[in-house]
Formats: C-alpha cells, structure tokens, sequence
C-alpha cells in the first residue's frame, strides 16, 4: 500500500523512469508524473515535489507554473471525485430506502387476508378448456402461473395454465396487495375465483376471454431468485440442459401443443384402424427373436436366459391373424441405434399392422388410405387444425394415389441425378442399401409421398415374400415423406414353409425360438402382409419438425437415457 501520509521530504517526480502506479515518491521508485505526487499529498499547500527530466540535470524544485498546472488538473479531479462519491451515497441510500419501503410493504402485506365473499354466488369448479361455456358465472379455476405482468399498484394479470389451456386472469384491488401477490412467482400454482367475461372489442387475450377475479390463494409457491424457473431455461440453453430439463420444457406452450398433436394423431391412428375393424393387441416387449437383424437388438439378461427389446411387434401380430382378424398395435420398439441421425431413436413408438388374405396392391392402398385418414382427420377436427397452421403452416395434406417408384427406378433416378456413394464416389449399384442421405436427397427434390417398392431380396429381412414376377425382388415397401425420409417399412410376408427356412439361412437365423413364428405356415398358411409406421417420424413430417427427439416426451437416443 502507498502511503498517503504527509511527509516533509520532497516527493521525487521522474520524466524518464518514473511510475505513477508502482511508484513511492522516493529517489529509487519515484513517481511519472506531479499529479501523482499531488494526489498522495492530498493537494497540501505545501508539498514539496522535485522533477528530473534528464539524469545530466537531476532532481530539482519543480517550477510554478508546472506546479500551478498540476494542482489545476489535481482540484478538477477532485470535485468530479467528490461528485461521483456524493452520487453514488446518494443512490445507495435510495436502494436503501426503497428496500426498507419494500420490506415495510411486504410486512405490511402479510396482514392482508383475503375472504371470499360469501354473498356471491357458489363458484364452479372448472378446466380452462370449459372457459367460454362458463362466462358470466362463478367459477373456480386451479393451474400453473404461465405469464405474470403488474400493473401499477392495483392490478396484475396472470395468464393460468392447466394443460387444457390457458386462461388470462385479472387482480386488482386488495388481490394484488397480499403477500402471495407481491411475490408471486412463474410456475406457481394458484387457485382463481371469479367470473370470466368476453374482452371488449380491441383487446386480446386467450380464448377473447378474463377471468375478473374476487379471490385467489396459492397453492404451491415456485421459487425465485436464483432457483426461479426462468433461471432453469431460456433461449440460450443448449441442446444438452434443454434434454435434462426436458420435465420443464413441456410446458412451453410449443412443446405442449407438439405433444398434444402426438395424442390427436395417436387416437386418429386407432380411429383408422376401427373404422376397417382391426383388434388393438398388446404384444410382449420382451422377447427372444430378432426381426429386423441383430446390429441393433438390445439384449438384457431375463433370469439367466438372453433375451432382447423388441425391435418390432410384427412377428406376434402375425400369429394373431388366424385367432382375431386383421390386427394392430401400437406400443414401443427399440433398436440399439448407434448413429446420432435425426431421425433415429433407441426407443420409439412404433405403429404396426397385419392383413390376412389380401395381395401387395391391397398393403399398399391400405397404407396410403391410413396415411390420408390420419391427416385429413387432424385438418378436419377445428382445434388441432388450429394447432397445425400455428406448428406448419405450409404443410401440404397429401392426395392418393400415391407416387409409386420400384427400388430399381430410384437407383436409375440416382444415377440420372449423379447422386454418389459418398464413399467410393461411385453411382448406385442395383442391389445395394440406398442411404438416408440420398434417399432423402431424392424425396426432398420429388417433393411428395413416395411408395418406394421391390427392395431386392439381400437388402431385405428373412420373412419378407418374393416377387412372382422377378425372384430376385421382394414384395416389400418404404413410405418416404419430403423432409424425413422413410416413415413407413412393410411388406408381403412369406407363406411358405421351405421359402421360410431358406430366410433363416440366408439371414443365419437359429429357427429353433421361431418356431411359434413357423407354425402360422404349418397349421393353415394365407397370403398377409403388413407394415410398421415409426409415430415419431410421421409427426416429425406433420408438424415440420427438425428431429424426431423433438415429438417425444422423453426421447431416448445413444447417450441419453433420461429424465
Ligand atoms: O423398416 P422397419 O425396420 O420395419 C419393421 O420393423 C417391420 N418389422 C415393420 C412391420 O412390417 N410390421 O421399421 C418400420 C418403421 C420405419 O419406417 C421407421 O418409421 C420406424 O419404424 N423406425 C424408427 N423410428 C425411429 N427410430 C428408429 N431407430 C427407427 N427404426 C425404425
């Protein structure tokens, strides 16, 4: 520390190797300049300072008018210091005052009580999405603080939420001097009594609707402060805190609109399916066999024995056909994925069905009159059509029949498109496994639903049927949607007994833990196909979404496992 003490000895001012920031004032460590020796002398009157400009010439009594200039700059500096002193222990007591006036406030607020007011009539319980049937009546409305704004000293407004939707509310009065009120925090839960009214012509608000409230308690209080939800997210979170925070993410208003059109298209699914009498089974997930190759099984010890998740339900669904009819399902399928694409999933909902008695071009129809049902059914209901111009306003409802491409014709469309094997830089052979990257290079430009047909047999599973017309091909199909590429894989199926073993070979299947899968060509064999339809992909193409992680509630990829 320099001292600032007043001392007799003359401060030592150096033009060629002083320093204002280590120096002392001494003859070693003198200082640069004589306003430094001016500020440690606090302006004395009689300070005494020697300068050196040249070592010839040594120190010497600094001269007046250069003493009379540096005291000049020294008082300048000091009333601007002394200003901003002032200023600045003005501002704090400012901050003080309004802190104490805040606190004094908050005190006084703990003393307000609300009481219903018991002359009003008895409110109604009801869900925000019962809104604009119960304006004008008393109601009761429970949710989560969404939005929050006050306004002045006597009213705030609180946009609830309870996953029906979401409801503005307006305080005014004593409701917004309480304690709870003045500290109100995002994401907590309260409880608002009141009546909604219809807005006047020229305000917004959800649903053309407020919630005029004459009571209110909290029901859960969300913290502020460090800990407040604003804090857990915002829009510079990066892919990782918005993964483990995924909890708090569905409640934005996008994520939660996204979730609610899985539900819609869900049940629009199962509505299909009804509509042409499917039965809904629910086939097991744990399972010994493998249906769509071995890379990608996940495989878990079940009481010392392997078995696996299943990578699809298809196999069950088949032997299904003979006891219920044409059936489907729609429960979960997991594939040990290994790349990080963005259309990939470990575990994904996967939509399946199986037809009896019925040949290629009726798998085909089917699927394609599955695929228009389920949008026209989301365009046709009011609220998801709503949903859907918010989430993809430019989505184009595809019109039947459906592009119709063979697997032989996309390899032709490469080679006319000079699409190369990245790696080798060679165009597409017949009989090689068409990529994700120029498969999708090819929808995107085709820009419409394809029906990519006739895979050759090597590229394909153990059980799928074989061309009549050409052995070499297989009875199969890949739906594949503009911007995401395949949706749907299915096929004809294999019914014969010897073609069946040779499907095993080929694959080097052990049939032995097939054999229930082998018995539907043993007792009483019947021309059926089917088809799997990945519910993450189809609405990743529905509501335009970049990822399939994106439509999950939870998703699970290579690397993630939670929440
Ligand atoms: O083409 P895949 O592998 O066909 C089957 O599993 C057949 N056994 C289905 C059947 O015929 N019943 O898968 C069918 C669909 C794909 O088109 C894709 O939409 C989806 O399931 N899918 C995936 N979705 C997300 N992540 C993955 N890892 C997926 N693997 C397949």
């Amino acid at each position: 520390m320099q001292s600032t003490r007043r001392h007799l000895a003359p401060y030592h001012v150096c033009d060629i190797q002083g320093d204002d920031i280590q120096g002392l004032g001494t003859i070693k460590l003198p200082f640069k300049t004589p306003l430094r020796a001016l500020e440690v002398a606090q302006g004395a009157a009689d300070v005494s300072i020697v300068v050196r400009k040249t070592y010839e010439e040594g120190f010497v009594a600094i001269s007046g008018a250069a003493l009379k200039k540096a005291r000049k700059t020294w008082e300048n500096n000091e009333k601007k210091r002394l200003k901003a002193a002032e200023q600045s222990a003005k501002n704090a007591a400012e901050a003080e005052k309004q802190a104490a006036e805040e606190a004094a406030r908050l005190e006084e607020s703990k003393k307000i009580v609300l009481t219903v007011d018991e002359s009003l009539p008895a409110a109604k319980k009801i869900r925000i999405r019962d809104s604009t049937e119960s304006r004008e009546t008393r109601v009761v409305v429970s949710g989560w603080v969404h939005r929050h704004r006050v306004q002045g000293k006597d009213m705030a407004f609180v946009v609830l939420r309870d996953g029906t939707g979401y409801l503005q509310c307006v305080l005014t009065g004593k409701l917004c001097h309480t304690y709870d009120a003045l500290t109100l925090t995002l994401e907590s839960t309260v409880k608002i009594y009141g009546v909604i009214k219809e807005l006047p012509a020229g305000k917004t608000a959800p649903g053309g609707h407020e919630l005029q409230a004459d009571y209110w308690e909290i029901i859960g209080k969300a913290p502020g402060g460090e800990e407040a939800f604003g804090n857990q997210l915002n829009t510079e979170s990066g892919p990782n805190v918005l993964l483990d925070r995924r909890h708090l993410v569905i409640r934005g208003e996008t994520t939660a609109a996204v979730l609610k059109m899985r539900a819609h298209v869900m049940r629009a699914f199962r509505s299909f399916f009804e509509s042409r009498h499917l039965i809904e089974v629910t086939p097991p997930l744990m399972v010994q066999t493998q249906v769509e190759g071995g890379s990608t099984l996940f495989s878990f010890d079940y009481y010392g024995e392997q078995a696996y998740l299943t990578q699809s339900s298809q196999l069950y669904l088949e032997t299904c056909l003979a006891s219920l009819g044409d059936v489907y399902c729609m429960v979960d399928s997991f594939r040990a994925e290994k790349s990080h694409t963005r259309r990939h999933l470990s575990e994904f909902t996967h939509c399946e069905a199986e037809l009896s008695f019925i040949d290629f071009d009726d798998l085909l129809q089917f699927i394609e009159d599955m695929v228009v049902y389920v949008v026209d059914s989301i365009f046709d209901n009011p609220e998801t059509a709503a949903t859907m111009k918010e989430l993809n306003p430019n989505f184009q409802r595809p019109r039947k029949p459906f592009r119709r491409m063979n697997y032989a014709d996309a390899i032709e469309w490469l080679r006319e498109h000079d699409v190369r094997n990245e790696e080798t830089g060679e165009h597409y052979q017949f009989g090689e496994d068409i990529p994700e990257a120029p498969e999708r290079r090819m929808t995107d430009t085709i820009n419409e639903p394809i029906l990519l047909c006739r895979f050759p047999t090597e590229i394909k599973s153990f059980y799928m049927k074989r061309c009549p017309e050409d052995r070499r091909l297989t009875e199969s199909v890949d739906v594949l949607m503009p911007g995401v590429g395949e949706i749907v894989g299915g096929s004809m199926r294999i019914t014969d007994l010897v073609e069946l073993f040779e499907g095993y070979k080929r694959e080097g299947i052990d049939p032995s833990p097939y054999y229930w899968f082998t018995d539907q060509r043993k007792y009483g064999t019947c021309e059926h196909g089917g088809f799997g339809l990945g519910v993450e992909r189809f609405l990743a193409w529905l509501m335009n979404r970049y990822s399939v992680r994106e439509v999950c509630l939870y998703p699970r990829f290579m690397g993630r496992c939670q929440p």
